[in-house]
């Protein structure tokens, strides 16, 4: 990617020798970032983590970046505020970019709730490398499902802004996939994912 090769902070933008092109013929298969989006207890993580086991198996360099885990360190310094999701957001799509970069199949599961989020995501990597796969399932199945009894505390007023109760989803209006997670099983999604991935080649 051709860079302005001085900023205004005065650093200076390296030419790598080694492309993405090389490392993804080293690899076997392209790089590529399966965005994940949804309510909390929709199944990003689930279907993610589901997923990345099947190409493991199938010898592709995966890597999935988790809300949960990313929390943690990279974005531990922020909370649930607008602005603290959407660096989050921010931070996640820099990272991915430059997962994907390095020839590996990305995927991430954050709620990622706000459209212009998710779209500034997706303006960092060319058409085509960004898949944004909605896992949509009613709010009341999330929350009847509630995995981490989030909701459960949200209800009682002890997480404020929690998604969905008082802070915004904004459901993906064109998302490359959808899958219902309150119909299909996990298996289900997974061959969903797959049949798409491999009719729009980004799995041979
Ligand atoms: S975001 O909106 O994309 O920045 O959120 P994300 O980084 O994916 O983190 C979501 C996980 O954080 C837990 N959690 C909350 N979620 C939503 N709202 C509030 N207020 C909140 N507080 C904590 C929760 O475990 C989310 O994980 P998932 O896997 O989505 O249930």
């Amino acid at each position: 990617m051709t860079k302005d090769r001085i900023t205004n902070q005065n650093t200076v933008w390296h030419d790598p020798t080694v492309l993405r092109e090389h490392r993804e013929a080293l690899n076997g298969h392209r790089g590529a970032i399966l965005w994940f989006t949804g309510l909390s207890g929709a199944g990003k993580s689930t279907i993610a983590h589901a997923l990345e086991d099947r190409l493991h198996r199938d010898k592709i360099r995966t890597y999935v970046l988790d809300g949960d885990n990313v929390r943690r360190g990279l974005c531990k310094d922020l909370g649930f505020t607008d602005a603290d999701r959407t660096e989050n957001i921010r931070r996640i799509g820099e990272v991915s970019r430059l997962m994907m970069q390095a020839g590996v199949i990305t995927l991430t599961a954050f709620i990622s709730p706000f459209r212009s989020d998710r779209q500034i995501a997706r303006s960092l990597v060319e058409p085509g490398d960004f898949i944004e796969i909605y896992c949509r399932a009613p709010l009341e199945t999330c929350e009847a499902r509630d995995p981490k009894g989030l909701y459960k505390k949200a209800r009682a007023g002890q997480i404020p802004e929690f998604t969905g109760i008082d802070s915004p989803y904004e459901e993906p209006q064109t998302p490359e996939i959808i899958v219902d997670t309150d119909e299909q099983s996990v298996d289900e999604c997974v061959e969903t994912i797959l049949k798409w991935l491999r009719q729009y080649k980004i799995l041979t």
